[in-house]
Protein backbone atom coordinates (compact mmCIF):
# COMPACT_ATOMS: atom_id res chain seq x y z
CA UNK A 1 0.00 0.00 0.00
CA UNK A 2 1.24 3.82 -0.69
CA UNK A 3 2.00 5.92 1.80
CA UNK A 4 2.00 9.68 1.46
CA UNK A 5 5.63 10.92 1.37
CA UNK A 6 6.69 13.65 4.10
CA UNK A 7 8.52 16.66 2.13
CA UNK A 8 10.53 19.59 3.34
CA UNK A 9 10.48 21.39 5.56
CA UNK A 10 7.93 19.55 7.42
CA UNK A 11 8.74 19.19 11.04
CA UNK A 12 8.13 15.44 11.26
CA UNK A 13 11.54 14.80 9.49
CA UNK A 14 13.41 16.39 12.70
CA UNK A 15 12.42 13.91 14.75
CA UNK A 16 14.63 11.31 16.06
CA UNK A 17 13.14 8.25 15.75
CA UNK A 18 12.77 5.55 18.47
CA UNK A 19 14.14 1.97 18.85
CA UNK A 20 11.78 -1.22 16.86
CA UNK A 21 10.87 -3.21 19.92
CA UNK A 22 8.58 -5.52 18.21
CA UNK A 23 9.31 -7.27 15.07
CA UNK A 24 5.61 -7.85 14.33
CA UNK A 25 3.22 -7.39 11.50
CA UNK A 26 2.77 -4.01 12.21
CA UNK A 27 6.99 -3.75 11.23
CA UNK A 28 6.23 -5.71 8.33
CA UNK A 29 3.53 -4.14 6.75
CA UNK A 30 5.64 -0.87 7.45
CA UNK A 31 8.13 -2.04 6.11
CA UNK A 32 5.92 -3.58 2.66
CA UNK A 33 4.28 -0.21 2.44
CA UNK A 34 7.73 2.23 2.40
CA UNK A 35 8.62 -0.99 0.05
CA UNK A 36 6.03 0.28 -2.66
CA UNK A 37 6.25 3.78 -1.87
CA UNK A 38 9.55 3.85 -2.83
CA UNK A 39 9.21 1.96 -6.15
CA UNK A 40 6.44 4.38 -7.16
CA UNK A 41 8.53 6.82 -6.72
CA UNK A 42 11.61 5.84 -8.62
CA UNK A 43 13.31 6.41 -5.15
CA UNK A 44 16.48 4.24 -3.54
CA UNK A 45 16.01 4.69 -0.10
CA UNK A 46 13.27 5.75 2.60
CA UNK A 47 13.63 5.96 6.05
CA UNK A 48 10.27 5.27 7.80
CA UNK A 49 9.79 8.83 9.41
CA UNK A 50 9.40 9.86 5.33
CA UNK A 51 6.17 7.85 5.90
CA UNK A 52 5.47 9.70 9.13
CA UNK A 53 6.56 7.19 11.50
CA UNK A 54 9.02 7.87 13.96
CA UNK A 55 10.45 4.25 14.25
CA UNK A 56 13.99 3.12 13.19
CA UNK A 57 13.73 1.77 10.13
CA UNK A 58 14.92 2.33 6.93
CA UNK A 59 15.18 0.34 3.34
CA UNK A 60 17.84 1.06 0.50
CA UNK A 61 17.58 -0.18 -3.03
CA UNK A 62 20.55 -2.17 -3.61
CA UNK A 63 21.33 -1.40 -7.27
CA UNK A 64 21.52 -4.58 -9.76
CA UNK A 65 24.69 -5.10 -10.77
CA UNK A 66 23.52 -5.88 -14.59
CA UNK A 67 20.18 -4.39 -15.30
CA UNK A 68 18.39 -4.65 -18.50
CA UNK A 69 16.14 -2.39 -19.85
CA UNK A 70 13.29 -1.71 -18.07
CA UNK A 71 13.36 -4.40 -15.54
CA UNK A 72 12.59 -3.70 -12.39
CA UNK A 73 13.98 -4.05 -8.89
CA UNK A 74 13.13 -7.07 -7.60
CA UNK A 75 12.35 -7.11 -3.96
CA UNK A 76 14.97 -9.09 -2.76
CA UNK A 77 17.61 -6.40 -3.78
CA UNK A 78 16.20 -4.22 -1.17
CA UNK A 79 18.36 -4.18 1.98
CA UNK A 80 16.02 -3.46 4.91
CA UNK A 81 17.56 -2.15 8.45
CA UNK A 82 16.08 -1.72 11.46
CA UNK A 83 17.36 -0.41 14.66
CA UNK A 84 21.17 0.86 12.35
CA UNK A 85 23.88 1.65 14.44
CA UNK A 86 27.13 2.67 12.34
CA UNK A 87 29.96 1.44 13.78
CA UNK A 88 33.07 2.32 11.69
CA UNK A 89 33.02 5.03 9.39
CA UNK A 90 36.61 5.74 7.27
CA UNK A 91 37.40 7.49 4.28
CA UNK A 92 35.53 10.53 2.59
CA UNK A 93 33.87 10.62 -0.91
CA UNK A 94 31.49 13.30 -2.46
CA UNK A 95 28.70 11.76 -4.02
CA UNK A 96 25.48 13.29 -5.60
CA UNK A 97 22.54 13.06 -3.94
CA UNK A 98 18.81 14.06 -3.25
CA UNK A 99 15.85 12.59 -1.70
CA UNK A 100 12.24 11.84 -1.86
CA UNK A 101 11.15 14.48 0.88
CA UNK A 102 12.99 16.83 -1.09
CA UNK A 103 12.03 15.52 -4.62
CA UNK A 104 13.97 17.26 -7.89
CA UNK A 105 16.74 18.96 -5.72
CA UNK A 106 20.05 16.83 -6.08
CA UNK A 107 23.53 17.98 -4.84
CA UNK A 108 27.23 16.89 -3.95
CA UNK A 109 27.75 15.80 -0.59
CA UNK A 110 30.17 14.65 1.09
CA UNK A 111 30.39 11.61 3.36
CA UNK A 112 32.81 8.85 4.69
CA UNK A 113 33.47 6.38 2.02
CA UNK A 114 33.34 3.16 3.93
CA UNK A 115 31.09 2.25 6.55
CA UNK A 116 30.31 -1.17 8.70
CA UNK A 117 26.90 -1.15 9.91
CA UNK A 118 24.91 -3.13 12.48
CA UNK A 119 21.65 -3.54 12.06
CA UNK A 120 18.38 -6.12 12.75
CA UNK A 121 16.52 -7.53 9.86
CA UNK A 122 12.65 -7.78 10.08
CA UNK A 123 12.68 -10.73 12.27
CA UNK A 124 14.96 -9.29 14.74
CA UNK A 125 18.15 -10.97 13.19
CA UNK A 126 21.16 -9.15 14.11
CA UNK A 127 23.29 -8.51 11.14
CA UNK A 128 26.61 -6.53 9.65
CA UNK A 129 27.06 -5.24 6.54
CA UNK A 130 29.84 -2.96 5.02
CA UNK A 131 30.72 -1.17 2.14
CA UNK A 132 32.45 1.73 0.60
CA UNK A 133 30.60 2.49 -2.69
CA UNK A 134 26.50 3.44 -3.22
CA UNK A 135 25.57 1.63 -0.50
CA UNK A 136 27.83 3.31 2.29
CA UNK A 137 26.55 6.56 0.87
CA UNK A 138 22.81 5.47 0.79
CA UNK A 139 23.04 4.05 4.34
CA UNK A 140 24.64 7.20 5.80
CA UNK A 141 21.54 9.63 4.18
CA UNK A 142 18.98 7.08 5.56
CA UNK A 143 20.06 7.12 9.49
CA UNK A 144 20.54 10.34 9.45
CA UNK A 145 17.15 10.98 8.84
CA UNK A 146 16.80 8.74 11.97
CA UNK A 147 18.53 11.52 14.04
CA UNK A 148 15.86 13.93 12.08
CA UNK A 149 18.47 14.94 9.52
CA UNK A 150 18.37 15.22 6.64
CA UNK A 151 20.90 15.55 3.20
CA UNK A 152 20.76 19.71 2.75
CA UNK A 153 21.98 20.26 5.86
CA UNK A 154 25.28 19.58 4.87
CA UNK A 155 25.31 22.33 2.22
CA UNK A 156 27.71 24.98 2.88
CA UNK A 157 25.82 28.73 3.96
CA UNK A 158 25.90 30.23 0.41
CA UNK A 159 23.99 26.79 -1.26
CA UNK A 160 21.62 26.09 1.41
CA UNK A 161 20.36 29.60 1.26
CA UNK A 162 20.19 29.57 -2.78
CA UNK A 163 18.14 26.07 -2.18
CA UNK A 164 15.95 27.37 0.76
CA UNK A 165 15.16 30.55 -1.82
CA UNK A 166 14.49 28.24 -4.62
CA UNK A 167 12.45 25.59 -2.39
CA UNK A 168 10.00 28.15 -0.78
CA UNK A 169 9.07 29.26 -4.42
CA UNK A 170 8.60 25.96 -5.62
CA UNK A 171 6.38 25.05 -2.67
CA UNK A 172 4.25 28.34 -3.50
CA UNK A 173 4.14 27.38 -6.99
CA UNK A 174 2.72 23.74 -6.31
CA UNK A 175 5.39 22.42 -8.29
CA UNK A 176 7.11 19.99 -5.72
CO1 LIG B 1 16.38 11.15 2.25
Amino acid sequence: MLREIVVYPDRRLKLISKEVVSFDGALHDLLDDMYDTMIAKNGVGLAAIQVGVDLRALIINIPLEEKEGNESQPKENTLEMINPVIIEADGKEKFQEGCLSIPGFYEDIERAKHVRVEYYDRDGNKETIEDDDFLAIAMQHEIDHLEGKVFIEKLSYIKRKKFEKEWKRKLKEGVV
